[in-house]
This record gives C-alpha cells, sequence and structure tokens, in this order.
C-alpha cells in the first residue's frame, strides 16, 4: 500500500519573552535581543501537522483532516492560543519558550493523542521568515 503524508496547518496567536533565568539581565538582552523584553510580545503562529500512513481503504484518507485539527485543537492549542507560554500555559513551565522549545513540547502531547496515526512532521511558524521542523527525534 502506498503510503502519504497529509498535513493540516492550524493557526494560534500567544505572547512569550525570550528569557533564561540562569543569565544575567545583561547577557539575555544581548543573547535574544528584542525577543527578550521584560512586557511580553506576541506571534500569530503556524503550526503544520503531518501524519504519515498508509490510505484507509474505507475511506481513502490517511487520518480525516478534520479529526486531525480536532485532536490537536484540543491537546495544544486550547491551552496556548490568546495565552502567555511562560505564564499561562503547564507544560512550558521552566522551559525557555523559544520555538525549537515549543514545537518539541507540542510532539509530546499530540504524538499519543493522535494514535494509531502516526505523527510524522511538525513545522512551526513564529513569523513568515521563521519557522523550526521536527521529526519526534
Ligand atoms: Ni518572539
Amino acid at each position: 500500500m502506498p503510503r502519504v503524508t497529509a498535513t493540516r496547518r492550524l493557526r494560534f496567536n500567544a505572547a512569550h519573552r525570550v528569557h533564561n533565568p540562569v543569565l544575567s539581565d545583561h547577557e539575555n538582552a544581548t543573547l535574544f535581543g528584542k525577543c527578550n523584553n521584560p512586557n511580553w510580545h506576541g506571534h500569530n503562529y503556524i503550526l503544520d501537522v503531518s501524519v504519515t500512513g498508509e490510505i484507509d481503504p474505507k475511506t481513502g484518507y490517511v487520518l480525516d483532516l478534520g479529526r486531525v485539527r480536532d485532536i490537536v485543537t484540543r491537546t495544544v492549542l486550547e491551552k496556548v492560543d490568546h495565552k502567555n507560554f511562560n505564564l499561562d500555559v503547564d507544560f512550558m513551565r521552566g522551559v525557555i519558550p523559544t520555538s525549537e522549545n515549543i514545537v518539541v513540547e507540542f510532539w509530546k502531547a499530540l504524538a499519543p493523542a493522535l494514535l494509531p496515526a502516526r505523527l510524522s512532521r511538525l513545522v512551526l511558524w513564529e513569523t513568515e521568515n521563521n519557522a523550526v521542523e521536527y521529526h519526534g527525534e
């Protein structure tokens, strides 16, 4: 059977401050620039969620992308949309909220939630120019 990757795009917005508490304020400002602003800033994030598998002969789908949308919304987006990654999001506690760290935490929540479908790729766009990609390795 052919194996196909299907991708659902979802959007959310959230605030954060990229800050490492073990470093001095000066080091943080030098390292993270505007993203270290003490009074937060926000992004309109785009999350691309891909599942890979064989085509279900009954539906013709790998997995109904409406179901992907519902699972991703319930599992992560409702916890982060219109929230502050530093203050409001339980699974980001103690984690510097870069896109790299966010995408790994999203994976930990989404991979089991999407079973038996296989999550194969997450791409998190922080701006139209900057994205991170994770395959669960
Ligand atoms: Ni930022």
